[in-house]
């Protein structure tokens, strides 16, 4: 099992898209038996909300629903339990690697944009206090990048694919 865990700042904008969006990938390769997919926030301000109407709304207009998540907050043991922790940016990449000051995480902490270079930005935008476009515009970014990593993790883990 590989388990890969999205996180942001309120896990209400962009790492609910980059579960939902990796779920679907996945799910379409044909590769769901093979993961566990989560998401979480650094913050603790949104715990037990849905994800923002924004995020549902590109969601729901490129054929997903995500409706079903719930924000929790990154515990500390999840840097021991995940094998993969995508951050969405720098400062939640900072974030992350603060909860753990000794260094025992087996996790791979990465950014989300490590795997779309091309974009020439580390960072995924938080559209929170955004207009109705960024969340489209991180809707793009996040898909481009999960597939990215999804194809990595393929061909890094050996997972078997039907060609
Ligand atoms: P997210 O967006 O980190 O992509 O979920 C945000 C959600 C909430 C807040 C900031 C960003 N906030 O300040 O409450």
């Amino acid at each position: 099992m590989i388990k890969v865990l999205f996180v942001c700042l309120g896990n209400i904008c962009r790492s609910p898209l980059g579960e939902g969006i990796f779920r679907h990938l996945v799910t379409q390769a044909g590769l769901a038996p093979y993961f566990e997919i989560d998401s979480a926030g650094t913050g603790n301000w949104h715990i037990g909300q849905e994800p923002h109407h924004g995020s549902q709304r590109i969601a729901r207009e490129r054929g997903l629903d995500i409706s079903d998540q719930r924000a929790r907050q990154i515990r500390p043991e999840d840097l021991m339990t995940y094998d993969y922790i995508v951050a969405m940016d720098s400062q939640n990449a900072a974030d992350i690697r603060a909860l753990d000051p000794e260094g025992r995480a087996t996790a791979r902490i990465v950014r989300m944009m490590e795997f779309a270079p091309e974009r020439g930005t580390p960072d995924v935008p938080d559209p929170y206090f955004g207009g109705p476009e960024g969340f489209d515009l991180v809707y793009d970014m996040v898909q481009e990048a999960c597939q990215a990593m999804l194809d990595r993790i393929v061909s890094e883990h050996r997972i078997p694919t039907v060609s």
